[in-house]
């Protein structure tokens, strides 16, 4: 559930008219909704009441540090893969203490900088990055505590490029060597172990690969016991799907609770990174339509957001609802392409909608909150949108509309 509602025939966030957004602040902008942000991360943090859980909000999906702000105030933790994330969470006020460190490939400066910072845990992804991290603790005097994250060889049954599981693919430590690898992570002395790591895919919509990849994780918990090396925290990584057309994912709670049977009498802290099913429908991209241009072969609403605004139906032919900010009944219906002013074909947010459209009706990308603006770009010099945060009956910018100025700032002609 959103707080993006019709009432009195026309779109809301929450208790705010879209369009006086529009009006005010200009399209296309980004808008979220706090009370939504809020629900969702609530959804997790309240599934679970005997066992300790750790909701790390992974911040690739929407970093903007309101966005951070809203949910540290929750008290959230977060799933951060660079140092420029971490400086995000620290500005957010998020708490060190519960920033997990995600990533293939951690750079020595940023593992220095996490470990001055106090981050909770270090999500290693191979048996090379251990003697990296354990190098930089060395020279600081610290321990490193680390996860190994562990690749289950699961098929998340989702997107290839948002698949992140099998073997395959370049995530992890596979599951069959894992043992090896934290009996030598055991022998670092600047290495504290204190969890197992996993993170399958994105935008799944079943528990059953959740559920098949923990079995396999808790197997190897098991078999390090018996080795002597205790594992304290099972972080299951993020994935949860939401809905953007008709796909119907588990409620976090149902999901939670899942998985905290299947972890039975063990004494683990379970950690999740979510990020897509926090942020994904507590945000739309609005956009006005330019011109209407019919073919003889297909119609097309040119609109002022495009692919470098929003590139994910570009990149992984992803659907979102495209909605009439304010329904009329004054033109026919009709097929519409929803395609940006960048110069490419692949520049489109929608196909084949049947929409009424007029030349200047504002439109609104639903499930825009994640994965939206932080992957967007500057392609064809556009300014990038602002985002803007509704909380209740009030607006608030969290980022303005860049400039020109801005953009070109860093750049320098070569001398004279
Ligand atoms: N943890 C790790 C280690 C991850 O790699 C990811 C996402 C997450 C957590 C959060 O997953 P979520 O709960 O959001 O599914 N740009 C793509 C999605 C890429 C996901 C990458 N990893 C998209 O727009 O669909």
């Amino acid at each position: 559930m959103d707080h993006f509602n019709y009432r009195d025939g026309e779109l809301y966030a929450e208790d705010v008219p879209v369009s006086s957004i529009a009006e005010r602040f200009g399209t296309p902008a980004y808008v979220y909704s706090r009370a939504t942000l809020e629900r969702h991360y609530r959804a997790y943090d309240e599934a679970l009441s005997e066992r300790e859980l750790l909701i790390c909000y992974a911040v690739k999906a929407n970093s903007n540090i309101a966005v951070l702000n809203v949910l540290a105030r929750l008290g959230a933790g977060f799933d951060i893969v660079s140092a420029g994330e971490l400086e995000r969470v620290l500005r957010a006020g998020g708490d060190p203490g519960k920033v997990v460190f995600s990533g293939v490939g951690k750079q020595e400066w940023e593992m220095r900088r996490a470990l001055e910072a106090g981050v909770r845990c270090f999500n290693v992804e191979s048996d090379t990055e251990l003697d990296r991290l354990n190098a930089v603790a060395g020279e600081m005097g610290v321990k490193a505590p680390i996860s190994l994250r562990v690749n289950p060889d699961v098929d998340a049954g989702t997107h290839p490029y948002i698949s992140t599981g099998l073997k395959e693919n370049k995530f992890g430590i596979d599951i069959a060597e894992a043992l090896a690898v934290y009996a030598r992570a055991a022998t670092l002395p600047n290495l504290e172990i204190l969890g197992v790591d996993c993170h399958i895919g994105s935008q799944l919509t079943s528990v059953t690969p959740f559920l098949d990849a923990l079995d396999r994780v808790l197997e190897l918990i098991d078999a390090l016991a018996d080795n002597g090396i205790h594992i304290r925290h099972l972080d299951i990584g993020g994935g949860l799907g939401v809905t953007y057309n008709d796909e119907t994912p588990p409620q976090p709670a149902e999901y939670v609770k899942a998985l905290d049977q299947r972890i039975g009498e063990r004494n683990l802290t379970l950690v999740l990174e979510p990020g897509r099913s926090i942020a994904a429908n507590a945000g739309i991209l609005i956009t006005r339509v330019e011109f209407l241009k019919c073919t003889e072969h297909r119609n097309f609403a040119i609109i002022d957001a495009a692919m470098n605004d929003l590139i994910r139906p570009a990149l992984y032919s992803a659907w979102q609802a495209i909605v009439p900010v304010q329904p009329h009944q004054d033109a026919e219906e009709k097929i519409w392409d929803l395609v940006g002013p960048v110069c490419e074909t692949g520049d489109f947010l929608g196909k084949d909608r049947p929409l009424q459209l007029k030349a200047g009706d504002l439109l609104a990308v639903r499930s825009a909150g994640a994965y939206g603006f932080v992957m967007s770009s500057n392609y064809n010099t556009r300014n990038r949108p602002p985002e803007l945060m509704v909380d209740g009956d009030q607006v608030h910018i969290v980022r303005h509309r860049e400039t020109i100025e801005e953009q070109l700032a860093p750049e320098n002609c070569l001398p004279e």
